[in-house]
Protein backbone atom coordinates (compact mmCIF):
# COMPACT_ATOMS: atom_id res chain seq x y z
CA UNK A 1 0.00 0.00 0.00
CA UNK A 2 2.81 1.84 1.17
CA UNK A 3 4.79 1.35 -1.88
CA UNK A 4 1.82 1.82 -3.88
CA UNK A 5 1.47 5.57 -2.67
CA UNK A 6 4.78 6.03 -3.10
CA UNK A 7 5.07 5.23 -6.25
CA UNK A 8 2.04 6.91 -7.45
CA UNK A 9 2.91 10.39 -5.34
CA UNK A 10 7.16 10.13 -7.27
CA UNK A 11 4.48 9.75 -10.45
CA UNK A 12 2.61 13.09 -9.75
CA UNK A 13 6.03 14.91 -8.92
CA UNK A 14 7.84 13.61 -11.90
CA UNK A 15 4.83 14.46 -14.04
CA UNK A 16 5.03 17.99 -12.71
CA UNK A 17 8.58 18.81 -13.06
CA UNK A 18 8.58 17.32 -17.16
CA UNK A 19 5.31 19.59 -17.83
CA UNK A 20 7.42 22.45 -16.27
CA UNK A 21 9.62 23.09 -18.78
CA UNK A 22 6.85 22.68 -21.11
CA UNK A 23 4.56 25.38 -19.29
CA UNK A 24 7.47 28.18 -19.24
CA UNK A 25 7.90 27.11 -23.02
CA UNK A 26 4.39 28.02 -23.73
CA UNK A 27 3.35 30.79 -21.88
CA UNK A 28 4.24 34.45 -23.35
CA UNK A 29 7.62 35.58 -22.20
CA UNK A 30 6.76 38.86 -20.72
CA UNK A 31 8.40 42.05 -21.18
CA UNK A 32 7.52 45.21 -19.23
CA UNK A 33 8.69 48.08 -21.54
CA UNK A 34 8.48 51.74 -19.87
CA UNK A 35 8.79 54.90 -22.38
CA UNK A 36 8.13 58.24 -22.26
CA UNK A 37 5.42 58.26 -24.92
CA UNK A 38 3.46 61.50 -23.96
CA UNK A 39 5.01 65.12 -22.75
CA UNK A 40 8.09 66.59 -23.76
CA UNK A 41 10.26 63.59 -24.44
CA UNK A 42 7.18 62.09 -26.40
CA UNK A 43 9.90 61.41 -29.15
CA UNK A 44 12.35 59.12 -27.31
CA UNK A 45 9.11 56.12 -26.82
CA UNK A 46 8.53 56.65 -30.06
CA UNK A 47 11.20 55.86 -31.54
CA UNK A 48 11.80 53.08 -28.90
CA UNK A 49 8.20 51.48 -29.31
CA UNK A 50 8.99 51.23 -33.36
CA UNK A 51 12.32 49.51 -32.77
CA UNK A 52 10.99 47.00 -30.39
CA UNK A 53 7.96 46.01 -33.18
CA UNK A 54 10.42 46.57 -36.50
CA UNK A 55 13.17 43.96 -34.13
CA UNK A 56 10.29 41.46 -34.12
CA UNK A 57 8.67 41.95 -37.50
CA UNK A 58 12.42 41.62 -39.11
CA UNK A 59 13.24 38.35 -36.65
CA UNK A 60 9.88 36.55 -35.41
CA UNK A 61 8.26 36.99 -32.10
CA UNK A 62 9.75 33.42 -30.74
CA UNK A 63 13.33 33.28 -28.91
CA UNK A 64 14.74 29.93 -27.22
CA UNK A 65 10.97 28.74 -27.13
CA UNK A 66 9.15 31.55 -26.01
CA UNK A 67 6.86 33.92 -27.47
CA UNK A 68 7.70 37.53 -26.02
CA UNK A 69 4.49 39.85 -25.80
CA UNK A 70 5.47 43.64 -24.64
CA UNK A 71 3.68 45.04 -22.52
CA UNK A 72 3.95 49.27 -22.97
CA UNK A 73 3.74 51.50 -20.19
CA UNK A 74 3.18 55.33 -20.82
CA UNK A 75 5.72 57.35 -17.55
CA UNK A 76 5.43 60.72 -19.28
CA UNK A 77 9.18 61.56 -19.07
CA UNK A 78 9.28 63.73 -16.41
CA UNK A 79 7.65 61.82 -13.57
CA UNK A 80 10.15 59.37 -11.67
CA UNK A 81 7.23 57.85 -9.44
CA UNK A 82 5.51 57.11 -12.32
CA UNK A 83 7.97 55.19 -13.63
CA UNK A 84 8.67 53.23 -10.42
CA UNK A 85 5.07 52.41 -10.12
CA UNK A 86 4.81 50.81 -13.56
CA UNK A 87 7.77 49.15 -12.81
CA UNK A 88 6.53 48.08 -9.62
CA UNK A 89 3.01 47.27 -11.31
CA UNK A 90 4.52 45.03 -14.39
CA UNK A 91 6.82 42.91 -12.02
CA UNK A 92 4.09 41.89 -9.60
CA UNK A 93 1.12 42.16 -11.35
CA UNK A 94 1.76 41.29 -15.00
CA UNK A 95 4.85 38.85 -14.07
CA UNK A 96 6.48 40.11 -16.46
CA UNK A 97 9.88 38.48 -16.53
CA UNK A 98 11.83 41.52 -18.13
CA UNK A 99 12.18 45.54 -17.75
CA UNK A 100 12.95 47.59 -20.61
CA UNK A 101 13.40 50.99 -21.61
CA UNK A 102 14.04 53.90 -19.65
CA UNK A 103 13.90 57.07 -21.52
CA UNK A 104 15.84 59.27 -19.12
CA UNK A 105 18.44 58.59 -16.19
CA UNK A 106 15.91 59.86 -13.03
CA UNK A 107 13.73 57.19 -14.48
CA UNK A 108 16.40 54.39 -15.24
CA UNK A 109 17.63 55.88 -11.30
CA UNK A 110 13.43 55.31 -10.03
CA UNK A 111 13.04 51.26 -11.42
CA UNK A 112 16.71 50.43 -10.50
CA UNK A 113 15.27 48.88 -7.27
CA UNK A 114 12.43 47.25 -8.34
CA UNK A 115 14.60 45.20 -10.69
CA UNK A 116 16.94 44.53 -7.77
CA UNK A 117 14.10 43.95 -5.92
CA UNK A 118 12.19 41.16 -8.08
CA UNK A 119 15.20 40.07 -9.42
CA UNK A 120 14.35 41.12 -13.29
CA UNK A 121 17.07 42.10 -16.04
CA UNK A 122 16.28 45.49 -16.46
CA UNK A 123 17.17 46.77 -20.17
CA UNK A 124 18.33 50.54 -20.51
CA UNK A 125 17.61 51.23 -23.95
CA UNK A 126 18.50 55.26 -23.31
CA UNK A 127 19.22 56.72 -20.46
CA UNK A 128 22.90 57.31 -20.43
CA UNK A 129 24.46 59.05 -17.30
CA UNK A 130 27.56 56.97 -16.56
CA UNK A 131 26.53 55.47 -13.36
CA UNK A 132 23.63 54.04 -14.40
CA UNK A 133 24.87 50.32 -14.59
CA UNK A 134 26.40 50.86 -11.09
CA UNK A 135 22.51 51.25 -9.80
CA UNK A 136 21.35 47.86 -10.06
CA UNK A 137 23.25 44.36 -10.20
CA UNK A 138 20.35 43.57 -12.87
CA UNK A 139 20.62 46.51 -15.29
CA UNK A 140 22.13 45.92 -18.85
CA UNK A 141 22.60 48.73 -20.83
CA UNK A 142 22.27 48.95 -24.66
CA UNK A 143 22.44 52.63 -25.17
CA UNK A 144 25.69 54.57 -24.64
CA UNK A 145 26.88 57.27 -21.97
CA UNK A 146 27.69 60.55 -22.46
CA UNK A 147 31.52 60.48 -21.63
CA UNK A 148 32.00 57.91 -24.76
CA UNK A 149 30.96 60.83 -27.05
CA UNK A 150 32.30 64.04 -25.21
CA UNK A 151 35.88 62.62 -24.72
CA UNK A 152 36.89 61.89 -28.88
CA UNK A 153 34.60 65.04 -29.86
CA UNK A 154 37.50 67.16 -27.38
CA UNK A 155 40.50 65.21 -28.99
CA UNK A 156 39.20 66.08 -32.44
CA UNK A 157 38.47 69.71 -31.82
CA UNK A 158 41.53 70.28 -30.18
CA UNK A 159 43.26 68.68 -33.26
CA UNK A 160 41.17 70.69 -35.88
CA UNK A 161 42.10 74.27 -34.52
CA UNK A 162 39.59 74.80 -31.87
CA UNK A 163 41.34 76.29 -28.76
CA UNK A 164 38.47 77.44 -27.04
CA UNK A 165 35.27 76.22 -26.16
CA UNK A 166 31.88 77.60 -24.52
CA UNK A 167 30.05 74.74 -23.09
CA UNK A 168 26.30 74.30 -22.65
CA UNK A 169 24.38 71.92 -21.38
CA UNK A 170 21.08 70.37 -19.94
CA UNK A 171 21.27 71.13 -15.87
CA UNK A 172 20.77 67.06 -15.04
CA UNK A 173 23.17 64.11 -14.71
CA UNK A 174 23.79 63.43 -18.46
CA UNK A 175 24.16 67.02 -18.53
CA UNK A 176 27.16 66.88 -15.44
CA UNK A 177 28.66 63.67 -17.10
CA UNK A 178 28.84 65.90 -20.45
CA UNK A 179 30.69 68.91 -19.48
CA UNK A 180 33.09 67.25 -17.09
CA UNK A 181 34.44 64.62 -19.66
CA UNK A 182 34.58 67.31 -22.71
CA UNK A 183 36.17 70.06 -20.36
CA UNK A 184 38.52 67.85 -18.47
CA UNK A 185 39.65 66.47 -21.59
CA UNK A 186 39.77 69.60 -23.89
CA UNK A 187 41.82 71.39 -21.06
CA UNK A 188 44.26 67.97 -20.53
CA UNK A 189 45.28 68.76 -24.64
CA UNK A 190 45.88 71.97 -23.41
CA UNK A 191 42.56 74.00 -25.11
CA UNK A 192 40.66 76.60 -22.65
CA UNK A 193 37.18 76.31 -21.70
CA UNK A 194 36.17 79.97 -20.48
CA UNK A 195 32.17 79.52 -19.55
CA UNK A 196 30.36 76.62 -19.32
CA UNK A 197 26.56 77.67 -18.88
CA UNK A 198 23.95 75.08 -17.62
CA UNK A 199 20.45 75.30 -18.75
CA UNK A 200 17.18 74.22 -17.28
CA UNK A 201 15.25 70.41 -17.72
CA UNK A 202 12.20 71.54 -18.77
CA UNK A 203 11.24 74.33 -20.83
CA UNK A 204 14.59 76.20 -21.70
CA UNK A 205 14.47 79.57 -22.82
CA UNK A 206 18.65 79.32 -25.19
CA UNK A 207 18.52 83.30 -26.12
CA UNK A 208 20.45 84.76 -22.87
CA UNK A 209 22.63 81.65 -22.81
CA UNK A 210 23.65 81.82 -26.36
CA UNK A 211 24.14 86.04 -26.02
CA UNK A 212 26.63 85.26 -23.32
CA UNK A 213 28.44 82.60 -25.81
CA UNK A 214 28.49 85.31 -28.14
CA UNK A 215 30.15 87.82 -25.84
CA UNK A 216 32.81 85.10 -25.17
CA UNK A 217 33.51 84.51 -28.68
CA UNK A 218 35.01 81.31 -28.38
CA UNK A 219 36.07 79.22 -31.49
CA UNK A 220 33.16 76.94 -30.85
CA UNK A 221 30.26 75.89 -28.85
CA UNK A 222 29.84 72.64 -27.56
CA UNK A 223 26.57 71.47 -26.57
CA UNK A 224 24.92 68.19 -24.70
CA UNK A 225 20.88 68.77 -24.63
CA UNK A 226 18.77 65.67 -24.49
CA UNK A 227 17.08 64.05 -27.88
CA UNK A 228 14.56 66.25 -29.18
CA UNK A 229 15.47 69.29 -27.76
CA UNK A 230 18.51 70.05 -30.48
CA UNK A 231 15.68 71.87 -32.98
CA UNK A 232 14.79 74.57 -30.81
CA UNK A 233 18.46 75.73 -29.95
CA UNK A 234 20.11 75.12 -33.35
CA UNK A 235 17.60 77.42 -34.64
CA UNK A 236 18.49 80.44 -32.01
CA UNK A 237 22.16 79.55 -32.65
CA UNK A 238 21.32 80.78 -35.75
CA UNK A 239 18.86 83.30 -35.36
CA UNK A 240 21.81 84.65 -32.81
CA UNK A 241 24.14 85.22 -35.62
CA UNK A 242 26.62 82.72 -33.80
CA UNK A 243 27.76 81.46 -37.44
CA UNK A 244 28.68 84.68 -38.37
CA UNK A 245 30.46 85.12 -35.47
CA UNK A 246 32.95 82.58 -36.01
CA UNK A 247 31.54 80.66 -33.57
CA UNK A 248 31.61 76.43 -34.77
CA UNK A 249 29.35 73.96 -33.59
CA UNK A 250 30.04 71.01 -31.86
CA UNK A 251 28.61 68.46 -29.51
CA UNK A 252 27.56 65.21 -28.52
CA UNK A 253 25.02 63.70 -31.69
CA UNK A 254 22.10 63.99 -29.27
CA UNK A 255 21.51 67.90 -30.43
CA UNK A 256 21.71 66.37 -34.41
CA UNK A 257 19.09 63.76 -33.14
CA UNK A 258 18.04 61.99 -36.66
CA UNK A 259 14.44 62.33 -35.72
CA UNK A 260 14.53 65.86 -36.25
CA UNK A 261 17.41 66.43 -38.02
CA UNK A 262 15.20 67.35 -41.18
CA UNK A 263 13.58 70.12 -39.82
CA UNK A 264 16.13 71.75 -38.25
CA UNK A 265 17.50 73.79 -41.88
CA UNK A 266 20.46 74.81 -43.03
CA UNK A 267 21.53 76.65 -39.54
CA UNK A 268 22.65 72.70 -38.51
CA UNK A 269 24.99 72.08 -42.03
CA UNK A 270 28.63 71.99 -40.68
CA UNK A 271 27.75 70.93 -37.08
CA UNK A 272 30.70 68.48 -36.02
CA UNK A 273 29.30 65.85 -33.38
CA UNK A 274 30.48 62.64 -31.93
CA UNK A 275 28.21 59.45 -31.07
CA UNK A 276 27.92 55.44 -31.54
CA UNK A 277 24.63 56.17 -34.33
CA UNK A 278 23.84 58.02 -37.39
CA UNK A 279 21.06 56.72 -39.51
CA UNK A 280 23.51 56.73 -42.29
CA UNK A 281 25.74 54.30 -41.06
CA UNK A 282 26.60 52.61 -44.18
CA UNK A 283 26.42 48.73 -43.17
CA UNK A 284 23.88 46.02 -44.32
CA UNK A 285 22.67 45.66 -41.25
CA UNK A 286 21.83 49.50 -40.68
CA UNK A 287 19.91 49.23 -44.05
CA UNK A 288 17.93 46.36 -42.69
CA UNK A 289 16.84 47.97 -39.52
CA UNK A 290 16.09 50.88 -41.50
CA UNK A 291 13.76 49.03 -43.70
CA UNK A 292 12.06 47.35 -40.57
CA UNK A 293 12.01 50.48 -39.09
CA UNK A 294 9.66 52.33 -42.25
CA UNK A 295 7.87 49.40 -42.39
CA UNK A 296 6.25 49.64 -38.94
CA UNK A 297 7.08 53.59 -39.05
CA UNK A 298 6.05 55.33 -42.10
CA UNK A 299 7.58 59.05 -42.25
CA UNK A 300 9.61 58.55 -39.52
CA UNK A 301 13.63 58.31 -39.10
CA UNK A 302 15.27 56.05 -36.70
CA UNK A 303 17.64 57.95 -34.48
CA UNK A 304 19.93 56.27 -31.35
CA UNK A 305 17.27 55.59 -29.20
CA UNK A 306 15.85 53.68 -31.76
CA UNK A 307 19.46 51.60 -32.03
CA UNK A 308 18.89 51.50 -28.08
CA UNK A 309 15.62 50.23 -28.81
CA UNK A 310 16.38 47.23 -31.27
CA UNK A 311 19.64 46.51 -29.95
CA UNK A 312 17.40 45.66 -26.37
CA UNK A 313 15.34 43.59 -27.89
CA UNK A 314 18.44 41.72 -29.56
CA UNK A 315 19.98 41.32 -26.26
CA UNK A 316 16.55 39.78 -24.71
CA UNK A 317 16.38 37.46 -27.51
CA UNK A 318 19.82 35.68 -27.21
CA UNK A 319 19.45 35.59 -23.37
CA UNK A 320 16.38 33.58 -24.53
CA UNK A 321 17.94 31.81 -27.34
CA UNK A 322 20.87 30.61 -24.62
CA UNK A 323 18.89 29.86 -21.55
CA UNK A 324 16.40 27.70 -23.46
CA UNK A 325 13.64 30.72 -22.88
CA UNK A 326 14.07 30.70 -19.15
CA UNK A 327 12.23 33.06 -16.56
CA UNK A 328 15.13 32.98 -14.25
CA UNK A 329 16.29 36.54 -13.79
CA UNK A 330 19.48 35.43 -12.93
CA UNK A 331 20.20 32.63 -15.89
CA UNK A 332 18.94 35.81 -18.37
CA UNK A 333 21.16 38.31 -16.72
CA UNK A 334 24.00 35.95 -16.71
CA UNK A 335 23.17 34.92 -20.28
CA UNK A 336 23.38 38.42 -21.49
CA UNK A 337 26.61 39.78 -19.57
CA UNK A 338 29.75 39.41 -22.43
CA UNK A 339 27.60 39.05 -25.06
CA UNK A 340 28.68 40.04 -28.71
CA UNK A 341 26.78 40.93 -31.78
CA UNK A 342 27.11 43.08 -34.62
CA UNK A 343 24.44 46.22 -34.38
CA UNK A 344 23.07 48.33 -36.86
CA UNK A 345 25.56 50.84 -35.31
CA UNK A 346 28.72 48.98 -35.71
CA UNK A 347 30.13 45.86 -33.11
CA UNK A 348 29.18 46.17 -29.99
CA UNK A 349 29.56 44.01 -26.59
CA UNK A 350 27.88 44.03 -23.37
CA UNK A 351 30.68 44.35 -20.91
CA UNK A 352 31.29 41.24 -18.89
CA UNK A 353 31.83 43.25 -15.87
CA UNK A 354 30.35 46.85 -16.01
CA UNK A 355 26.92 45.56 -17.72
CA UNK A 356 27.43 48.41 -19.87
CA UNK A 357 27.69 48.87 -24.03
CA UNK A 358 31.22 48.69 -25.45
CA UNK A 359 30.95 50.33 -28.81
CA UNK A 360 32.62 52.15 -31.94
CA UNK A 361 32.13 55.91 -31.75
CA UNK A 362 32.21 58.38 -34.74
CA UNK A 363 32.97 61.90 -35.53
CA UNK A 364 30.22 62.88 -37.96
CA UNK A 365 29.68 65.86 -39.62
CA UNK A 366 26.11 67.13 -40.49
CA UNK A 367 25.05 67.38 -44.39
CA UNK A 368 22.86 68.16 -47.25
CA UNK A 369 22.53 64.99 -49.37
CA UNK A 370 20.08 64.05 -52.22
CA UNK A 371 17.33 67.14 -50.07
CA UNK A 372 17.87 65.40 -46.59
CA UNK A 373 19.75 66.28 -43.72
CA UNK A 374 22.35 63.29 -42.46
CA UNK A 375 24.86 63.09 -40.14
CA UNK A 376 27.99 61.99 -42.45
CA UNK A 377 30.52 59.89 -40.52
CA UNK A 378 33.80 60.22 -41.25
CA UNK A 379 36.19 58.94 -38.51
CA UNK A 380 35.91 56.01 -35.92
CA UNK A 381 36.98 55.53 -32.86
CA UNK A 382 36.86 51.84 -31.89
CA UNK A 383 35.42 50.09 -28.97
CA UNK A 384 35.33 52.62 -26.54
CA UNK A 385 34.19 51.75 -23.08
CA UNK A 386 33.10 54.12 -20.12
CA UNK A 387 35.99 54.22 -17.49
CA UNK A 388 33.58 55.43 -14.70
C1 LIG B 1 19.31 60.79 -20.05
O1 LIG B 1 18.43 61.29 -19.35
O2 LIG B 1 20.12 59.97 -19.61
C2 LIG B 1 19.39 61.18 -21.48
C3 LIG B 1 18.27 61.65 -22.14
C4 LIG B 1 18.37 62.04 -23.47
C5 LIG B 1 19.58 61.95 -24.12
C6 LIG B 1 20.70 61.46 -23.47
C7 LIG B 1 20.62 61.10 -22.14
O3 LIG B 1 19.66 62.32 -25.41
Amino acid sequence: MNAIITRRALGGAAAVALARPALAQGLAFRIGLILPMTGPFASTGRQVDAAVKAYLRQHGDTFGGRKVEILLRDDTGVAPDVTRRHAQELATRERVRTLMGFGLTPLALAAAPVATEAKLPMIVTCAATSFIPQRSPFILRTAFSLPLACQPMADWAFRNNIKSVVTLVTDFAPGLDSEKAFKERFERAGGQVPLTLRTPLRNPDYAPFLQRVRDARPDALFIFVPSGEGAALTKQFAERGLPEAGVKLIGTGDVVDDDILNDMGDSVLGAITCHHYSAAHDSAENRAFADAFRAVAPGMRQNFMAAGGYDGMHLVGEMLKRTNGSDDGERLLAAGRGLSWTSPRGPVTIDQQSRDIVQDMYIRRTERRDGQIWNIEFDTIRQVRDEG
